[in-house]
């Protein structure tokens, strides 16, 4: 695998790559990432992933300093996964000058559910996102369903732009209890690590009692914000949206998806599950 830290040295090799197809990331890998990595292989003749954490999509209060770095073992994992080329700037490289043109999503689509609780965090995404996929200019790039909402935005953001470029889909990858993987599961203690699987249980539950039929979807969400809280956790939303735009559905709408997130102590967790 050959590592890139400056655009033009990795532009350079890709004009002769082919097909390229993308996976983004921001390190700290594991078998989420991993996953698409694999799957990007059937979607491309030339596997590029990139490793940024991103300034840009971290409020001031956020993780952007701690957030855990580990980028050995992350090139490790990419080669043995089948990466080719690896983007690894650095933040003078990505942002020479303080950032001064944005993707701004809709308000409709970026200030719900995450936008919520993390103001400015879909700008930054997108923002990041546009200009990665104009260094790279892939055929494809993969986003997992562990971040709906910013899957959605994404794919929204590529339409309206007319970007040449298919959006895939991952799906979300799982530890044995459910606990969808994410490099924030490591901030976690042992007592709340066994604790964690609780968020993936109460959307779970959501999503069979809608498949068996309950019409009463604010019931549901709210019964699992209860649980959630009687056992610890500060939760921030349980919603059950339309899968296409994370909208309200309206009475008998099929195609849904159940989103929460909470916090464990100060971890926050988030998770969903398509109806
Ligand atoms: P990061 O959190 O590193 O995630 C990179 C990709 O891995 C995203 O598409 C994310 O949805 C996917 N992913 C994370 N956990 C997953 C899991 N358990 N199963 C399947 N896929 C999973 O998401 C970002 O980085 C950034 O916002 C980025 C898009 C790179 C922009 O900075």
């Amino acid at each position: 695998m050959q590592i890139h830290p400056t655009i033009a040295g990795l532009r350079a090799v890709l004009a002769k790559a082919g097909r390229i197809a993308f996976v983004p990331t921001m390190g700290n890998l594991h078998e989420g990432h991993i996953a698409l990595m694999h799957q990007a292989q059937g979607h491309g003749d030339t596997v590029v992933s990139s490793l940024f954490v991103n300034r840009l999509q971290f409020g001031p209060k956020e993780d952007f300093d701690t957030y855990p770095r580990t980028f050995e073992a992350d090139c490790e994992k990419m080669a043995a996964v089948g990466v080719a080329h690896l983007f690894a700037p650095d933040e003078r490289e990505m942002y020479p000058m303080p950032q001064a043109y944005h993707v701004q999503p809709d308000p409709a689509q970026a200030d719900i559910l995450e936008g919520e609780f993390r103001p400015g965090f879909f700008r930054g995404v997108a923002t990041v996102v546009m200009k990665l996929l104009s260094i790279v200019q892939p055929q494809a790039a993969l986003f997992g369903k562990k971040d709906y909402q910013q899957l959605m935005i994404i794919r929204n953001m590529v339409r309206e732009f007319a970007l040449p470029i298919e959006i895939v889909p991952g799906e979300t990858v799982r530890a044995t209890d459910g606990l969808a993987l994410s490099s924030r599961n490591g901030y976690l203690s042992e007592t709340e690590r066994a604790e964690a699987p609780r968020l993936y249980r109460a959307l779970d539950h959501i999503r069979k009692d809608i498949q068996a039929g309950e019409p009463d979807l604010a019931r549901l969400e709210q019964g699992a914000m209860a649980e959630l809280r009687a056992s610890g956790w500060i939760p921030q939303y349980v919603a059950v949206r339309k899968q296409l735009d994370l909208q309200l559905p309206a009475a008998h709408d099929s195609g849904l998806v159940v989103l929460g997130a909470a916090l464990l102590g100060s971890t926050r967790l988030i998770d969903n599950l398509e109806v």
